[in-house]
């Protein structure tokens, strides 16, 4: 077998590393001058715009990152994952999140087989469920209707329904459909998160959605099963089938963790967990505060940027610009960061769901085929809604470190306030920092303009902007389900256009086990230490250390409680 190619061997690779030299002489200011770039490098799809204008990069640079995405067959690998292979080759599994949100009549193949009206008989299984408890014909043991549900989940069974919810809190015809019920989310296994959680809530009014793709991750086992003694004790036993449901791939464990089959809703392993808000993941949940018309909006707005993704051609392709771009930012220029900067405060959750999509998708070290990448890939991703992110890390991104910079702008707001006598609505004073920030950024200020100001001499060094900053802007139409379907499914093609060219595999995340079985060994420390008095054995010294320090200090606590202890705040 040929020895695997790296993309950092290619002719492509090499050309875009000698021409990012070039670019490191040119400036923003300058290049934001030349209108006929600008005019090309803005990109318009059912109703999102994005303007690529504030990247270091010039309608050459374009070519040459298209020139990249053939060298890496980008187009192949997308076919190859819409198709159905199995291109998460670690874990021998297709990646067809696109199928869960596929029409009815769409035809995704995986192993010969069409996995559509699978995907949909679950999600008319859901439509047909939550129905059922919003309109209080599915009630719980005690007769009564079921207005709050607590979702247990984490990771991907936890941050893309909890962006998704986010976003829709606010929704005018969401707010509507979710009148007089309530979503909470328990994903810590920190019995701070339970207490938080089920603070104020009536059992008999609640049902517990368990999400788990696995039914093994520890935190939400252990999560479940306290919600479960949480009903029991105050219910009884029975009453579990009531207020209780599922959403896993192992259907075995949900049974003989007891609860009803019939009351779990699939998915597949062909669903990674942080693809997985598209699935009965979030699908269930979102159905069951906002009804499944609302939600299936959602999907519809996902599936609309898939079929773009599919058939655009790359250089009106928004998640290949934005993948491509991003390449170039992190391998090219070596920025490592990347700031997720939503003007809109109904996607506050956005930055730390795609914190998982990407970090967890592309913070690999080597190739697909298993070889060390000379070559740093992924970004770190953080952000906060605008404006609250200006009184707080920006500083950094306009004087300290170069970050990439995504900004999101909405054109109408779920909520708009006007009021008498201010100059413009709240709304557009928000938007004004949308537009003005990608500018402070990529021009800065001169030494020569603060002169021209006045500015006392010992102070220009320190009111200087280097500028040169590069950024996106992307600009939403609203804010409704269908848009943030869209939102959703643009990052996801992006992240995985980034680790196509890359060469790595996204779908994986082996990255996540050794800390685990770690905690297993803790685990089984502290329960023979607390029970059997046990010395602590087979650690470092540091971790020996801390870890008898922290059983000696918590020496009253009982290895076998005699009662259950619930919090109480
Ligand atoms: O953090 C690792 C991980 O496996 C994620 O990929 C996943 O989203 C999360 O745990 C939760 O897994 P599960 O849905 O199986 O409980």
């Amino acid at each position: 077998m040929a020895s695997p190619t790296l993309i950092s061997d290619t002719n492509a690779w090499k050309d875009l590393k000698g021409h990012v030299e070039e670019i490191k002489k040119t400036h923003l200011r300058d290049l934001m001058g030349d209108v006929d770039r600008c005019k090309s490098m803005t990109v318009e799809f059912d109703g999102v715009l994005l303007d690529y204008s504030r990247q270091r990069a010039t309608l050459e640079t374009i070519d040459k990152l298209f020139k990249l995405a053939d060298a890496a067959h980008l187009k192949e690998k997308i076919n190859r994952m819409y198709t159905g292979e199995r291109i998460n080759s670690t874990e021998n599994r297709p990646v067809l999140h696109v199928a869960l949100r596929a029409s009815r009549d769409a035809v995704i193949q995986s192993d010969g087989k069409n996995v559509v009206p699978e995907v949909w008989k679950v999600l008319d299984k859901i439509r047909e469920f939550s129905e059922r408890v919003r309109s209080g014909s599915w009630v719980g043991a005690t007769g009564k209707a079921l207005k709050d549900v607590i979702a247990v989940g984490i990771g991907g069974s936890f941050l893309g329904p909890l962006f998704v919810h986010t976003a829709l809190q606010t929704e005018p015809e969401a707010i509507e459909s979710a009148r007089g019920r309530q979503l909470h989310f328990l994903a810590n296994v920190d019995p701070i998160d339970v207490a938080r959680n089920i603070t104020g809530l009536n059992p008999e009014t609640t049902l517990v959605v368990v999400v788990s793709k696995t039914f093994t991750t520890a935190e939400t086992m252990l999560n479940a099963r306290t919600l479960r003694e949480w009903i029991s004790a105050a219910l009884g036993p029975s009453a579990v089938a009531k207020h209780m449901v599922a959403v896993s791939t192992n259907l075995t464990l949900v049974e003989k963790f007891g609860i009803d089959p019939n009351n779990a809703f699939a998915f597949w392993d062909w669903v990674g967990g942080r693809y997985s808000v598209c699935s009965a993941v979030g699908v269930l949940p979102l159905s069951l505060q906002y009804g499944f018309s609302v939600v299936e909006k959602f999907l519809k707005g996902a599936s609309s940027i898939d079929q773009h993704f599919y058939s655009a051609p790359f250089e009106k392709n928004i998640p290949v610009l934005l993948g491509l771009l991003s390449v170039w930012n992190v391998s090219f220029f070596g920025y490592p960061a990347r700031a997720i900067l939503p003007y809109s405060q109904a996607l506050e959750k956005l930055a730390p769901h795609i914190q998982q999509v990407s970090m967890e998708s592309n913070g690999k070290g080597v190739s697909i085929d298993g070889v060390p990448l000379p070559f740093e890939a992924g970004e770190i991703d953080f952000g906060e809604p605008g404006t609250n992110g200006q009184h707080s890390f920006y500083q950094l991104i306009h004087q300290g470190r170069v970050i990439p910079c995504d900004f999101i702008g909405v054109v109408r707001s779920q909520q708009p306030v006007y009021l008498k006598g201010e100059p413009v609505s709240n709304h557009d004073e928000l938007m004004s920092n949308f537009f003005a920030q990608p500018d402070a950024l990529a021009y800065g200020k001169t030494e020569e303009q603060l002169h021209k100001e006045n500015v006392p001499p010992h102070l220009i060094p320190h009111k200087t902007f280097s500028g040169n900053r590069p950024s996106f802007s992307l600009l939403l139409p609203s804010l409704n389900a269908y848009n943030i379907g869209q939102l959703l499914a643009i990052y996801e093609h992006r992240i995985a256009v980034e680790g196509f060219i890359w060469g790595i595999n996204s779908f994986d995340q082996w990255g996540v086990e050794l800390g685990k079985s770690l905690a297993t060994q803790v685990r089984k420390q502290i329960n023979a230490s607390r029970s059997k008095g046990e010395p602590v054995e087979g650690f470092n010294f540091s971790t020996t250390t801390l870890l008898s320090r922290y059983l000696e200090a918590s020496a009253d606590v009982p290895a076998n409680p005699p009662t259950t202890l619930l919090p109480k705040i």
